[in-house]
């Protein structure tokens, strides 16, 4: 028998599955228009199924965005940080997955280490979903490539480009580089790189990808500049980060490299001064709240992919 659906790196799922996924994000999104936010979706496919949300870090977004996807959907959603749970006393994860599956009908875990979503969706018989972990973020760059479409992107026709951190959101938008067919430009200090078997994995799948060191040259003519913190939760060394960092963060100037018509993407929480300039984070050219407001449209057409709709 098949296992459950999880769904924990962009690279492990086929272009078809991801591409029905983004379709059904737009769908949903479209259908629900002008309904009040807390009521169901019409056909509302969840009804009496519950999703777990398990915090090991803070969040605002993925908090929100998925207690509300399960409302519209029609089910519900219980949110625990793993320090309110025995996980944080010392259970293991292979227990806790075995226990929760018994109760719910899906578990979203937020990890401090990737090890932990993997271990918790080896042991799990209900589907597991990655809200980020030190290695990655693929919900977000679901969200992200909802945005860049309903702003008229075709996505094999773009050029990204990622400047500062190498960090977890950077990695997702490598492993779904080959699926999705976006060129992608990697702008990064060296100590800051992403690690090299990342990429070449990527490359080997089919990923068009370019690590161009200096940012201004890398941001000329893309379609799309992406920034993120400086420091993510789990950094221990912020001062150094932030001098390293500071010469990537994204300005007036490097927007003024890009193409006119680029939009700047940026996951939140941002800091302004630091990773992005206010200038260009609150300007015209920003889709960032888009950005947010599609982690709820994408979040839905996840957990229908996982759920087996
Ligand atoms: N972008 C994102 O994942 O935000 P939160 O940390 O607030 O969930
Ligand atoms: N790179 C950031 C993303 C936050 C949504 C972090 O891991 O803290």
């Amino acid at each position: 028998m098949a296992g459950p659906r999880h769904f924990l790196s962009l690279a492990d799922i086929p272009a078809t599955e991801l591409r029905g996924i983004l379709d059904e994000a737009h769908r949903r999104k479209k259908a629900r228009a002008g309904l009040p936010k807390g009521l169901p979706d019409t056909d509302a496919p969840f009804l009496g199924e519950t999703l777990a949300l398990i915090f090991e870090k803070s969040s605002t977004r993925t908090r929100f965005s998925f207690d509300m996807a399960m409302r519209q959907l029609g089910g519900s959603a219980i949110t625990v940080s793993s320090g309110d749970m025995q996980l944080g006393r010392g259970e293991t994860v292979e227990d806790t997955a075995k226990v929760l599956s018994r109760y719910v009908d899906g578990i979203m875990l937020r990890a401090n280490s990737h090890d932990t979503l993997i271990d918790l969706a080896r042991n799990s018989t209900v589907p597991v979903i990655n809200g980020l972990t030190d290695y990655n973020h693929p919900c977000q760059i679901m969200a992200d490539l909802q945005t860049l479409e309903e702003k008229g992107g075709q996505l094999s026709d773009m050029t990204l480009t990622w400047v500062g951190d190498g960090n977890n959101v950077a990695v997702s938008f490598i492993n779904a580089a080959a699926n999705f067919g976006y060129r992608l430009r990697i702008s990064t200090p060296e100590d800051y790189a992403v690690q090299g078997q990342i990429i070449s994995a990527a490359q080997s799948a089919g990923a068009k990808i370019e690590l161009i060191t200096d940012p201004l040259a890398a941001c000329a003519e893309s379609d799309v500049v992406i920034a993120d913190t400086f420091v993510s939760m789990g950094d221990k060394d912020a001062d150094k980060r932030l001098v390293d960092l500071a010469p990537y963060e994204v300005t007036d100037a490097l927007m003024a490299a890009a193409r006119p018509s680029a939009l700047f993407l940026h996951c939140l929480p941002a800091h302004r001064g630091e990773e992005v300039a206010a200038s260009v984070i609150d300007g015209p050219q920003s889709v960032v709240f888009d950005e947010a407001e599609n982690r709820l449209h994408a979040q839905k057409a996840v957990i229908a992919w996982c759920f087996g709709a």
